[in-house]
């Protein structure tokens, strides 16, 4: 079976804001994107990664982050659309090799782990489409258009989605075809495979430890993550 990664990181990071690009900042020596493609580069189950990067940074990210890992999956690199789903469809569009189940993989989230990747292929080879989660820690409310609360979902139902998210290539590819230019943007990958088809989407355990670097807030939170894994 070959899995294609497709690594997402052609963002504007314009939460984190800081004068270098989010996916290149420095995450206790290291740039924040190089943590993700290690892992990818690690694990058995992925065989080829497109890395998804701002037109023009392909050589800085070959350089700079690829180039210093060794990383040997690497088979093409894509560039960024404007939104994140039309990113994903750039880098969906550049496979031209055999490829059976795709993973798209934030750039932003560093700690994914080989123990997750293993257990998203275990599912989605089941599955066919299969999603990185964590249950909610927190209640969380659905609100009316005045701010009000409207309903509060069983806790025990309610999760957090992550990525990556992994999918039979066909199915993301057509999915991801079908809602070129649609409205609304999707948010995620489930929501296109949703929205565009009619397959159910696995939840598949996820970490609490494979945290998006969203805001300067995020960036202690990594660090102490970091910290931990590393004694
Ligand atoms: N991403 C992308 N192309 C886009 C938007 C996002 O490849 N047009 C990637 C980001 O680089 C990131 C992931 O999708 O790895 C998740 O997006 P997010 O955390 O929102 O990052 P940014 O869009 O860069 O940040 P912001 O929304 O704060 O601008
Ligand atoms: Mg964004």
């Amino acid at each position: 079976m070959k899995v294609t990664a497709i690594l997402l990181a052609a963002g504007k990071g314009r939460r984190m804001g800081g004068d270098v690009p989010k996916q290149y900042m420095d995450l206790c020596g290291r740039p924040l994107l190089s943590y993700a493609l290690e892992t990818l580069e690690r694990s058995e189950v992925i065989s080829d990664i497109v890395a998804v990067v701002p037109a023009g940074d392909e050589a800085y990210v070959q350089e700079k982050i690829a180039a210093p890992l060794r990383a040997s999956k690497v088979r093409c690199y894509a560039a960024g659309g404007a939104e994140r789903c039309e990113s994903v469809g750039n880098g969906l569009e550049a496979v031209t090799w055999p490829c059976d189940y795709v993973f798209i993989h934030d750039g932003a989230r560093p700690f994914v782990s080989v123990e997750i990747l293993q257990r998203l292929y275990a599912a989605v080879r089941e599955t066919g489409a299969a999603v990185a989660a964590v249950k909610s820690k927190d209640t969380v409310k659905l609100a009316d258009a005045h701010g009000f609360v409207a309903a509060t979902p069983d806790r025990e139902n309610v999760w957090i989605v992550q990525t990556p998210q992994c999918f039979d290539f066909r199915l993301a590819a057509g999915a991801y075809a079908a809602a070129r230019g649609k409205e609304p943007v999707p948010t995620d990958d489930a929501m296109v495979v949703e929205t565009y088809t009619h397959h159910a989407v696995k939840l598949v355990e996820g970490s609490y430890s494979n945290i998006k670097i969203t805001s300067p807030d995020d960036i202690a939170v990594a660090e102490a993550i970091l910290q931990r894994n590393r004694k």
